[in-house]
């Protein structure tokens, strides 16, 4: 097959969209040319000159010789606009922005369709790993049960940096906002909204789910406290931010961001700084585990790299878990071990949501309960916080273990 050329019309100039221009610099095989970039600040100094610039995006979209739109831009409303109005012209488009893909998935798929371009967003999910392609393509004819993993570099970074160099939480995320692995609005990495839009596209892909950014429950990083820290360092544990989906036994989906303390034993242990990591299990070939860096420059420029490249074959998603339409739901039915740090005098409260109860802790201030909740009062204790408290998965409770645990409550 021949590759076909591509003009580029380059959307942000920022720390992926200069590194794109980096990587394909060094890439003289792809028959790919940026034609234009359209960035927003007038008065910002660049690293080329200023010629090759416009600020007006509609230089590019009416542009009639640009086939390729490549959207790097920090702002999903904008990005949105501009991706809509690309594909409407029928221009391919390479886009990393997972809050715009997450929040109009239906609307995306859609303009797809209608208007026959593809969209192809691999940096928009685990940077640098090439897990959309790989759930699209090799796990078609397999069955996923779970998907699990890190999937947000810059709180991976800040979690590393706490842990094995003591930083302040503050001067964690000072480094990652410095080396361009954080977002422009931290709160989309620290509270778990950034690994929540990218397990919607992993739902989509891998299970065929599609669903709204409020679906899904998330937890940050931001409010974990130092008795978290101190508990999982005696143990011997890390604390990592991780997303999961998994079939439960009623084949129903369940699909959450929560922090999770995980052991030596678990591989994502050694998953650290700006890397990301993901499990997939599947049905026959059991566990696989992809690995990569999640974030900086030249790893998402290689994602939107390889999908430059994948477009010069006309490559594009099909959608074929989409397609399938198994019908599955999103379900609380599902029980979670977790450890609750509160305020001292909520202890009582809280001893009584739980299911079952491991340990339960108290000092002057506050106290910690280890044991089993289900996903439903977890939730509601959550939307409550007003900072006080913080869950950390200890992990999901499994049908077995749910037995036994009815069978002990039962005596
Ligand atoms: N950084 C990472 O490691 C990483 C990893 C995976 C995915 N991503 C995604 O990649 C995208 C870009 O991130 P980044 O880190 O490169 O951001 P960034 O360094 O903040 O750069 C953003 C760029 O977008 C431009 N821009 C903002 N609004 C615009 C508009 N309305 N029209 C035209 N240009 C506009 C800015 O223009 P000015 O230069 O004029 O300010 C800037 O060049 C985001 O969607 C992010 O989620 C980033």
């Amino acid at each position: 097959m021949s590759r076909k050329e591509l003009n580029i019309g380059l959307y942000g100039f920022g720390c992926v969209g200069f590194g794109l221009y980096e990587v394909l610099q060094k890439t003289p095989g792809l028959k790919a040319n940026i034609k234009n970039i359209c960035v927003k600040d007038r008065n910002k100094s660049r690293e080329i000159g200023i010629e090759n610039f416009t600020f007006d995006k509609n230089d590019i979209l009416n542009d009639d010789e640009i086939n390729v739109v490549v959207e790097l831009i920090d702002d999903a409303d904008a990005a949105f606009e501009i991706v809509s109005a690309a594909l409407k012209k029928g221009k391919a488009v390479v886009s990393a922005n997972k809050k715009m893909i997450a929040e109009h998935f239906t609307e995306l798929l859609e303009l797809q369709e209608k208007y026959n371009v593809p969209l192809l967003y691999e940096a928009a999910c685990c940077a640098s790993i090439p897990i959309i392609r790989n759930l699209e393509e090799y796990y078609d004819n397999d069955l996923l049960e779970s998907i699990e993993g890190i999937v947000n570099g810059s709180t991976n970074y800040i979690l590393t940096k706490t842990f094995a160099e003591n930083l302040s939480y503050d001067e964690a995320l000072k480094q990652a906002q410095d080396k361009g692995f954080a977002e422009s609005n931290p709160i989309l990495d620290t509270g778990g909204f950034d690994a929540k839009y990218k397990l919607l596209i992993l739902l989509a892909h891998s299970f065929g789910y599609v669903a709204k950014p409020a679906d899904i429950f998330n937890i940050g990083i931001d409010g974990i406290g130092e008795l978290e820290l101190k508990y999982a360092r005696e143990k011997g544990l890390k604390i990592k931010l991780v997303a999961q989906a998994f079939k439960g036994t009623d084949g129903n989906l369940s699909a959450f961001v929560i922090p999770k303390f995980v052991s030596t034993e678990d591989r994502l242990y050694n998953v650290d700084d700006v890397f990301n990591g993901v499990l997939a299990k599947t049905s026959f070939a059991d566990t696989q585990f992809f690995v990569g860096k999640g974030a900086g420059a030249h790893p998402t420029a290689s994602a939107v790299l390889s999908d430059i490249s994948a477009l010069s074959y006309n490559y594009r998603y099909e959608y074929k878990k989409i397609r399938q339409q198994e019908n599955l739901l999103l379900s609380d039915d599902v029980n979670l071990k977790v450890l609750l740090r509160h305020k001292k005098e909520d202890s009582e409260t809280f001893k009584q949501q739980f299911s079952a109860i491991e340990e339960a802790y108290t000092n002057n201030e506050v106290g910690y309960i280890t044991g089993t909740i289900s996903f439903k009062n977890l939730r509601t204790i959550q939307s409550e916080n007003t900072g006080d408290r913080s869950f950390i998965l200890l992990h999901v409770v499994t049908g077995q273990e749910a037995i036994i645990e009815e069978a002990v409550l039962a005596l």
